[in-house]
């Protein structure tokens, strides 16, 4: 493969793979894998080491490109106020509990299992290292052997987590994404029981907002839970009311209350992984469940806890929230309202409808993206590149997410490359 270098002809790309040492089982195995190796090695941007960041600038080699990957949306990794509250809680509690939450929770854990429950408005909240964790062993067990309906484009974890479920007997059927009427058409057809209907929040690919009060009729008239991945909406969107700031609402306490929906007959799962850069994440459901949970949830008690120093930036966090939150959500709103007015103006599609911070923008022809992506690596912007078959040929391109931590002058940046690529007609146009 060609190898990318800087202007004093420095490689700048990742390495070059080893040779391979594979027995021959390995060898053939990995030759009947190749599409995704080729991903990996194909692009500057996968599976790149970086070795450093300043700000939202990072640098890989010798290359310094701004980042539109990440998913630290408030800047709360790089927020001196959260960072300079955890030393305290290492001094106090050391670097790791590493008992299982069974064996034994620090006290950190009530006190933000019962912050999280006041600022979601749930009954109770009960939390686990990563929602990979909560969907592989709670949907099994909230699926007990019956009916799941699964959305098009619900995240590769809760559709392992549904596959996982099938082990114990339950079916899955796929209703056509945000397609509330192919969902009661399949629930008719269907006599198994329980029900559970399992979707993103935020769809972690569109960015946008699923018809969450539709869904919770449907849900209520055919006797089925909704179970509902916020991952990339909690800290984000929250409720609204007049206070607002903007659109995305008030406190980033997640799609249930942005939607004005109730808890009723609704389990949302999140996690704290991306808008407040902590490796936590949560289920909130009534107490009665959760205390089953804790038992029948494997990871409660043969998982691993969160280092301590993320439970720490999520009260520090929780404390930022409180106070600067919302204009912390504004400034991202209106840093994510220029790289979409840009994209319209330049008459560039993307599935981005609810002005939330993940903008996906599709290539017209889908084999430019090793082109793409290397264009985009060397002006210096670093995205998440969206390959088939990880997405359909009609939806290769690539991804962009602006944080608040952003600059304005990079935002700028960002636009003047995006102008490039669709001068140079890169980009999928809009439909009319
Ligand atoms: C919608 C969604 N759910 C779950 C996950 C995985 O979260 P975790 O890292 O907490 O397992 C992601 C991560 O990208 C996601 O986008």
């Amino acid at each position: 493969m060609e190898r990318l270098v800087d202007q004093a002809g420095r490689s700048i790309g990742p390495p070059a793979p080893a040779p391979t040492t594979a027995s021959p089982a390995i060898t053939k195995w990995l030759a009947n894998s190749s599409d995704l190796a080729q991903l990996q090695t194909a692009h500057p941007m996968s599976d790149a080491v970086i070795d450093q960041i300043d700000g939202r600038r990072i640098r890989i080699g010798q290359h310094w490109l701004t980042d539109f990957a990440s998913c630290n949306y408030l800047g709360f990794d790089l927020e001196p106020e959260i960072i300079q509250a955890v030393p305290e809680y290492l001094a106090r509690w050391g670097t790791h509990p590493s008992w299982s939450r069974l064996l034994g929770s620090p006290r950190l854990y009530e006190e933000i299992e019962a912050e999280l429950t006041t600022l979601l408005g749930a009954e109770d909240t009960l939390l686990l290292p990563t929602i990979t964790h909560i969907h592989m062993s709670v949907i099994p067990v909230l699926a007990a052997g019956g009916a799941i309906f699964l959305d098009a484009r619900a995240h590769k974890t809760i559709y392992d987590g549904c596959v996982s479920a099938t082990t114990q007997g339950a079916t899955i059927q796929r209703f056509r994404h945000d397609d509330p009427d192919h969902l009661q058409e399949l629930m008719r057809a269907c006599d198994r029981f329980p029900r559970l209907i399992c979707l993103d929040g935020v769809n972690s690919m569109t960015g946008n907002i699923p018809p969450l009060g539709e869904l919770a009729r449907i849900a209520g008239e055919h006797d089925a839970l909704l179970y509902v991945d916020d991952a990339h909406g909690f800290g984000v969107i929250g409720e609204r009311g007049p206070g607002e700031l903007c659109d995305y609402g008030m406190r980033g306490n997640s799609v249930v209350r942005h939607a004005n929906q109730s808890y009723q007959n609704l389990l949302l799962v999140g996690g704290f992984s991306k808008a407040y850069s902590s490796l936590l994440a949560f289920i909130a459901c009534p107490t009665s469940l959760k205390n089953v949970l804790k038992v029948a949830a494997p990871p409660y008690l043969y998982s691993g806890p969160s280092p301590v120093a993320s439970l720490a930036t999520v009260l520090a966090g929780f404390k930022v929230n409180a106070e600067r939150g919302d204009v912390i959500r504004a400034d991202l709103n209106r840093k994510t309202t220029r790289v979409l007015d840009c994209l319209e103006q330049l008459n560039v599609a993307t599935p981005n409808r609810a002005g939330l911070p993940i903008i996906e923008v599709p290539l017209a022809n889908p084999d430019d993206l090793d082109a793409v992506g290397r264009y985009l690596f060397d002006r210096g912007i670093y995205v998440t590149l969206a390959a088939y078959p990880l997405v359909p040929r009609s939806q290769v391109g690539f991804r962009i997410q602006p944080t608040a931590a952003n600059t304005d002058a990079e935002i700028t940046y960002l636009l003047q490359v995006l102008r490039e690529l669709a001068e140079r007609s890169k980009l999928q146009a809009r439909q009319r």
